[in-house]
């Protein structure tokens, strides 16, 4: 069963220049222990596809479609109802939250304050007894609870991040970049310990990153973001052997596969910006930087569509056989 169901969700930012639609018709699912990977360049709205989920845009923004956490729709929650939902069926490790532990308190401290504001009849005393389990969790030894987090390195204060948003037992867990300011080594041991916590805990996960081969090793499934649209999405492994469209085909040719003589897809970067969601090129949002543009492509509105068992793509070439797995 999904934890979380994205059913067509758009959200438009309303700044004074004009409307800037971030995230557009997107649909995604993450079941019960399963882990499910979000990659795009910066600025494809991946943060702001979280947002959604826990209602944390502006006032102003407006947001379209259905956002299911454990079959409710936070779109219709009293904001009472919403603010129970956080923490308690759907938390976030927040893009850069390592640096945002308060400094001067202990790490104990910190991990307690939401499970005595959350759950009804807990003490001091149950709510430090979690947060040890907590720490043991996550691969941390208990006498961190006196730690202040100058005193931990960056894999560490990660993973006590990974444990406070764990504190109320939530059913899904969003993680935004959870690895990006770590080195490979720490990455590699996050993501792992991450796809164990899911699987432990039978609780759904959404990891967001740029670095796609990041996320090839640890994810069930992966959908690909561009200019606010899911644009191929598929089981990871698959997706990553047989690349169907030609964004992610750029994306994957972007990271060299070291030790792989054999890689189709060499570093070759890819020319030219992501386009600003507030001035989209007609057609495809892709076409002015993809090499099998056509004519076709800059008139064309492309949408996500089945291209195999379990895999959708949304381009036309794509979808007309050229370049399908
Ligand atoms: N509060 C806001 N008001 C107006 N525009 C916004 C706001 N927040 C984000 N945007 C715009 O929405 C788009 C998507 O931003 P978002 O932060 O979701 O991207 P991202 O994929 O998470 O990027 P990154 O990888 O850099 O974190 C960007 O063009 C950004 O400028
Ligand atoms: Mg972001």
């Amino acid at each position: 069963m999904a934890v979380l169901d994205m059913r067509d969700v758009s959200l438009t930012y309303h700044p004074a220049e004009g409307p800037v639609p971030a995230v557009r018709h997107v649909n995604l699912s993450v079941d019960a222990g399963e882990v499910v990977g979000v990659a795009g360049e910066s600025g494809c709205g991946k943060s702001t596809l979280i947002s959604t989920v826990l209602r944390l845009y502006p006032k102003s923004a407006t947001v379209d479609g259905e956002v299911l956490v454990d079959g409710e729709n936070v779109f219709d929650m009293k904001w009472n109802r919403m603010r129970a939902v956080r923490w308690g069926e759907a938390a976030v490790v927040f893009q850069g939250a390592l640096h945002s532990l308060n400094p001067i308190q202990r790490i104990g401290k910190q991990l307690v304050e939401p499970i005595l504001v959350h759950e009804k009849g807990a003490t001091e005393a149950s709510a430090m007894k979690k947060v040890r389990e907590l720490l043991d969790q996550v691969g941390l030894p208990t006498r961190h609870v006196n730690a202040y987090p100058h005193q931990l390195s960056g894999g560490q204060k990660q993973r006590i991040m990974i444990a406070l948003a764990l504190t109320c037992d939530p059913k899904v867990l969003l993680c935004d970049e959870p690895t990006t300011a770590l080195d490979v080594m720490v990455q590699a041991q996050i993501l792992d310990l991450l796809k164990g916590i899911a699987r432990e805990r039978a609780m759904g996960m959404l990891i967001i990153s740029h670095d796609l081969s990041v996320l090839s090793s640890n994810c069930d499934r992966i959908a690909i973001m561009y200019a606010g649209q899911v644009v191929e999405q598929g089981p990871a492994l698959d997706l990553f052997q047989n690349p169907a469209h030609p964004y992610t085909r750029a994306l994957m040719g972007a990271f060299p596969t070291i030790g792989d003589g054999e890689s189709r897809y060499a570093p070759t970067g890819l020319p030219g910006d992501p386009p600003f969601p507030g001035d989209l090129p007609s057609g495809c949002s892709f076409h002015p930087r993809c090499p099998m543009a056509t004519d076709e492509c800059r008139t064309v509105d492309v949408v996500l569509e089945p291209i195999a068992p379990g895999r959708d793509a949304a381009c036309i070439h794509v979808n007309q056989g050229v370049g399908a797995p």
